[in-house]
């Protein structure tokens, strides 16, 4: 049985095998084709954060795989008023036979999964967002940016840059990450990213300079500067963060026919404009739409390793 905790533990053909089969369900999908790999199943879904993307992507997913899919907030949960996480993944994986879980620590994420029964999803933690990442590189396939790319990543060294740095470094291409000072992803993944670029050719770069970072890139990305659990901390950070917005004339430095990704929430006038992310709408959309087909992909994968 595997869990989906975290790029770092897939192989580069396993991500890409999830990708194709994602990009394969989609494609039966796209004819009303719903064919129910997954027939009488139920996906567990705990949030401990909010979300709209990963809460309907995941359970029209498993609805179109022939299961059902149960919204199980923490505030409603016995888990609220203090039963042990473990307890809860002992009593909830002995009724479901998959859990997504949206939380704050990755160790709640690992704990959890080590006392389960069945596969676990990352549905995000502050470290990883690697479901996001399944979506992305879809979005980048089927723009033709998966040949030997240059992304660049501006903003906030987040759950967002360190699954980045995972997925360019397990796959092998370049990403260079710009953030403002202080903002800098965790050195254990900055660690952890080159000891993988070391096998698989991958180069991950970072500086302070939006410019160099988007100067010839293939896919320009970013994410919010304030991310859920940091709201106290907003009014530093848009100070901090000024002159990091992905506008116009930053996209002017990318290749010409760069394309803009964003796992939204996008906050326009902080870390994208107006202009950027309307015009960049069809790919952007189509990106958070390819969340439901990634993860159709990801839980027809994990049910085959069972
Ligand atoms: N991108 C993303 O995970 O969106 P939600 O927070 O809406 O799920
Ligand atoms: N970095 C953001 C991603 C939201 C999908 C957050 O954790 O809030």
């Amino acid at each position: 049985m595997r869990h989906f905790l975290s790029l770092y533990d897939f192989t580069k053909e396993e991500i890409l095998e999830i990708i194709d089969l994602g990009k394969k369900i989609k494609e039966e999908a796209k004819v009303k084709n719903y064919i129910p790999y997954l027939q009488g199943q139920s996906l567990g879904m705990l949030f401990e954060k909010s979300s709209t993307r990963t809460r309907i992507s995941f359970e029209v997913g498993i609805h179109q795989l022939g299961g059902q899919g149960l919204f199980l907030s923490s505030n409603d949960l016995q888990l609220g008023r203090g039963e042990p996480m473990k307890d809860s993944a002992r009593v909830i994986s002995r009724m479901v036979d998959m859990v997504m879980i949206r939380t704050y620590s990755q160790s709640v994420l690992d704990e959890f999964a080590a006392y389960s029964k069945v596969p676990i999803i990352n549905g995000l933690t502050d470290k990883y967002h690697p479901v996001q990442l399944l979506a992305d590189y879809l979005t980048m396939v089927e723009n033709g940016k998966d040949k030997n790319p240059i992304v660049a990543y501006v903003g906030d060294g987040n759950n967002m840059t360190h699954s980045w740095m995972m997925l360019a470094s397990k796959l092998g291409f370049e990403l260079r990450v710009a953030t403002p000072k202080g903002y800098e992803p965790l050195d254990e993944i900055i660690d952890d990213a080159k000891m993988l670029c070391e096998q698989s050719g991958g180069v991950v770069t970072y500086t302070n300079d939006p410019a160099i970072a988007v100067r010839g890139a293939d896919v320009v990305t970013t994410d919010t500067w304030v991310s859920m659990g940091q709201e106290d901390e907003k009014e530093k950070r848009v100070g901090d963060f000024k002159g990091y917005i992905v506008d116009t004339e930053l996209m002017s430095k990318a290749k010409e026919d760069a394309i803009f990704l964003h796992c939204l929430p996008a906050y326009r006038g902080y870390e994208v404009s107006e202009e950027v992310i309307e015009k960049y709408a069809d790919i952007v959309f189509d990106e958070a739409e390819n969340r439901l087909h990634a993860q159709k992909g990801l839980m027809v994968w994990l049910e085959k390793k069972r």
